[in-house]
């Protein structure tokens, strides 16, 4: 449960997230362009919304699987210390590979992931982040694609929480705390 009383600032609107996501995919179609061994994975919980409509819009022959990794419990801080709780149903060795994520923050989940799959050995490897906040981050990572770069706000929504709140807004919002 949120401990103090906000409110959310719409950021980006659900018809610019869609815009986006269709170049977005029209730059993934030209890189997989040819393949039939693509696996789109789903970094969980905050993708399921992105990876949902990003491989709605991707015409490409393709398998979707999920992995679950948390460094941030129920809390606004990471405690940089980034766990897997659900791995791959699939074998990636030999495939290309594309993980989705909501959004790099530090930027240790994604780097965290990327090294694991890396040690699996797929043909390829990319990755996928709507949002990007450059100045938040304590290891040197970057996404192979990115929707938008935002500053240092505390966003929720499109399948980002605020204590498991909000992750079903349609757009991203900016969280305000109310004083008092
Ligand atoms: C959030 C978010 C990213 C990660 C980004 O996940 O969904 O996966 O943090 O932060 P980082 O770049 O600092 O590592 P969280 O651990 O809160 O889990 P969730 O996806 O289930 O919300």
């Amino acid at each position: 449960m949120p401990t103090r009383p906000y409110v959310i600032d719409e950021m980006i609107s659900a018809k610019a997230i869609a815009a986006r996501i269709e170049d977005l995919c029209r730059e993934i179609q030209k890189e997989y362009d040819g393949t039939d061994k693509l696996v789109v994975v789903g970094l969980l919980r905050g993708s399921f919304v992105f990876i949902a409509d990003l491989v709605r819009e991707l015409d490409l022959p393709i398998e979707v699987d999920f992995l679950e990794a948390s460094s941030y419990g129920d809390v606004m801080e990471s405690s940089r210390e980034v766990r897997i709780l659900k791995d791959l149903r699939g074998a990636i060795e030999g495939r290309d590979v594309l993980v989705v994520e909501d959004i790099v923050d530090t930027g240790h989940t994604l780097n965290h992931v990327t090294h694991l799959l890396e040690s699996r050995h797929p043909a390829r490897l990319k990755s996928i982040a709507l949002l990007d906040k450059p100045s938040r981050r304590e290891v040197d990572f970057k996404a192979s694609w990115t929707g938008f770069e935002i500053p240092d706000e505390f966003v929720v929504g499109y399948g980002i929480d605020y204590a498991q709140r909000n992750r079903n807004l349609p757009y991203i919002g900016k969280v305000r705390f109310l004083e008092g």
